[in-house]
C-alpha cells in the first residue's frame, strides 16, 4: 500500500489541492460520500445568507426580476459544459424523478408507432418506478427492464426510448455513452441518460443523445434535495411537450391566460415556481465546477481509486467496480456479507461511506476535497475495521 509520505508527495503536486479549502469538510472526518450528498462549499454559506437576508429579506418580490426568474436557465447553462450539451439545451427544475417523468412521457409521444421503454434491471429504482408510472400514462406504453447483457437485443423496432443510467449507483460501472446512443438510434429509438453519478465526476459528452437528467446534490455539491436538471437536444425542443404543463413553463406566465402555450426552448420544461433558496445554493455548488478540467479531475479520482482498490486486494475484499477507469464512475464499491456493519464501524472511526442493500459498501471519490493522504488513511482504517469482521 502507498505510504503516507508517498501520498503527501502526490498531494504536494496535486493541481486540485487548493480546492479543498473551498469546502467546509469537518476536520478529522474522511468524507467518502460525496457521490450521495456533496460537501458544503464555503461559497454556499455566503450565497445562502445573501439569498435569505438580502434577496428575500430586503429585495423581497423584486428579486424575481433581479435574477430569480432566470436562475433555472442560467444554472442550466453552467451545467451544460459538464455534460457535453449546449447552454440552451439544459434547464434546472424539480427533482430528477419528476424530470424523468416529463421526458419519458414526451419521448413516448414522439413516435406513436413505438411504445416501449427499454431500461436496465437493477437501474436506480426511481428510474424504473417513474418509467413504469410514465408508461401507465401513455395508452399502450410499457416498460421492459432487462439485465445489461440483454439490453442490446431488447432494443428493437418497438422501442420508443432507451433509458440508461450512465454510471451505476451501486457498482459505478459506466456505459459507453456514444456506443449505446448509436445502438438506440440504429434501432430508430430515442435515448435518455441519467447523469446523476456522472456530472462533475467523469468527463461526459452527450453527443447525439436525445435527452438527459441528473441530480444537483451529488458531485455538483448543490445541497440536500438540490434541484435537478434536464437536457433536451435542440432538434427536439420545438416538438416535444412537457406533460407537467405548469404556468412557469408557459410562453407568457404573467399574461395569466387560461390556455396553455409552451415556452420557447427549454423554458417549457419548468413547471412550478423555482425553489430559490435551493436554486441559489445549487448555483454556488455548480460554480465550484466552473472551468474544472474534468479529464484531469477524473485522473485524480482514478489515482484515489487505485489506493483503495490495492488495499481491498491486500485484505481480500471483493471489488465490484471495474478496474479500467473508462468503464467506471467516481466511486468504488466492495461486496461483503457484513457490509452494513462494516460501514457503521467505519463511520464510528471517522470514515463516512455508505451501504447499499444487500451487501455493497460504497466509497465516493471526490477529488476537489479529498487528498491522497485522506485515502491512504481511509484505506488503513478500512483494513483495521475489517479485521474485526472475520469471515465465517
Ligand atoms: C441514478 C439516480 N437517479 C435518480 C436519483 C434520485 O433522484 P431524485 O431524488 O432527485 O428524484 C438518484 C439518487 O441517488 C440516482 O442515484
Amino acid at each position: 500500500m502507498m505510504t503516507l509520505e508517498e501520498a503527501r508527495a502526490l498531494d504536494a503536486a496535486d493541481p486540485f489541492a487548493s480546492a479543498r479549502a473551498r469546502f467546509a469538510v469537518p476536520d478529522g472526518l474522511i468524507y467518502l460520500d460525496g457521490k450521495s450528498l456533496g460537501a458544503l462549499p464555503g461559497a454556499t454559506i455566503d450565497a445562502s445568507r445573501d439569498t435569505v437576508e438580502r434577496q428575500w429579506g430586503e429585495r423581497l418580490i423584486r428579486s424575481w426580476g433581479e435574477g430569480w426568474m432566470d436562475a433555472p436557465a442560467r444554472i442550466g447553462a453552467k451545467i451544460a459544459p459538464l455534460i457535453g450539451a449546449k447552454p440552451n439545451e439544459v434547464i434546472v427544475a424539480d427533482s430528477t424523478s419528476t424530470n424523468l417523468f416529463k421526458l419519458i412521457v414526451a419521448a413516448l409521444r414522439h413516435d406513436p408507432a413505438r411504445s416501449v421503454v427499454v431500461s436496465e434491471a437493477g437501474n436506480f429504482p426511481t428510474d424504473l418506478h417513474i418509467a413504469e408510472g410514465a408508461a401507465a400514462c401513455v395508452p399502450g406504453a410499457t416498460l421492459i427492464a432487462v439485465p445489461r447483457d440483454r439490453l442490446a437485443e431488447a432494443i428493437d423496432g418497438d422501442t420508443a426510448l432507451v433509458l440508461l443510467t450512465h454510471v451505476h449507483y451501486k457498482t459505478a460501472e459506466r456505459f459507453d455513452m456514444a456506443a449505446w446512443t448509436r445502438r438506440a438510434h440504429d434501432a430508430g429509438a430515442l435515448i435518455c441518460w441519467d447523469l446523476s453519478h456522472s456530472a462533475g465526476a467523469v468527463p461526459v459528452d452527450l453527443g447525439e443523445a436525445d435527452c438527459a437528467v441528473g441530480c444537483g446534490y451529488k458531485f455538483l455539491n448543490g445541497g440536500p434535495g438540490a434541484p435537478a436538471y434536464l437536457m433536451v437536444a435542440a432538434r427536439h425542443q420545438a416538438a416535444w411537450a412537457n406533460p407537467i404543463s405548469g404556468w412557469m413553463g408557459h410562453a407568457a406566465p404573467f399574461a395569466f391566460t387560461d390556455a396553455y402555450a409552451p415556452g420557447e426552448g427549454m423554458e417549457r420544461w419548468r413547471s412550478g415556481t423555482p425553489a430559490m433558496l435551493s436554486m441559489n445554493a445549487l448555483e454556488a455548488g455548480v460554480d465550484e465546477m466552473a472551468g474544472v478540467d474534468m479529464t484531469a479531475l477524473f485522473a485524480k479520482s482514478a489515482a484515489l481509486f487505485d489506493i483503495l482498490a490495492a488495499q481491498g486486494d491486500a485484505i481480500g475484499l471483493e471489488c465490484v467496480t471495474p478496474r479500467e477507469p473508462t468503464k467506471r464512475g467516481s466511486h468504488i464499491a466492495f461486496r461483503h456479507a457484513r457490509a452494513r456493519e462494516i460501514v457503521d464501524a467505519l463511520i464510528d472511526r471517522g470514515v463516512i461511506g455508505d451501504f447499499r442493500d444487500p451487501d455493497i459498501m460504497r466509497f465516493g471519490l471526490t477529488p476537489l476535497y479529498l487528498s491522497h493522504e485522506d485515502i491512504v488513511r481511509a484505506a488503513t482504517i478500512l483494513a483495521e475495521t475489517l479485521a474485526d469482521f472475520p469471515r465465517d
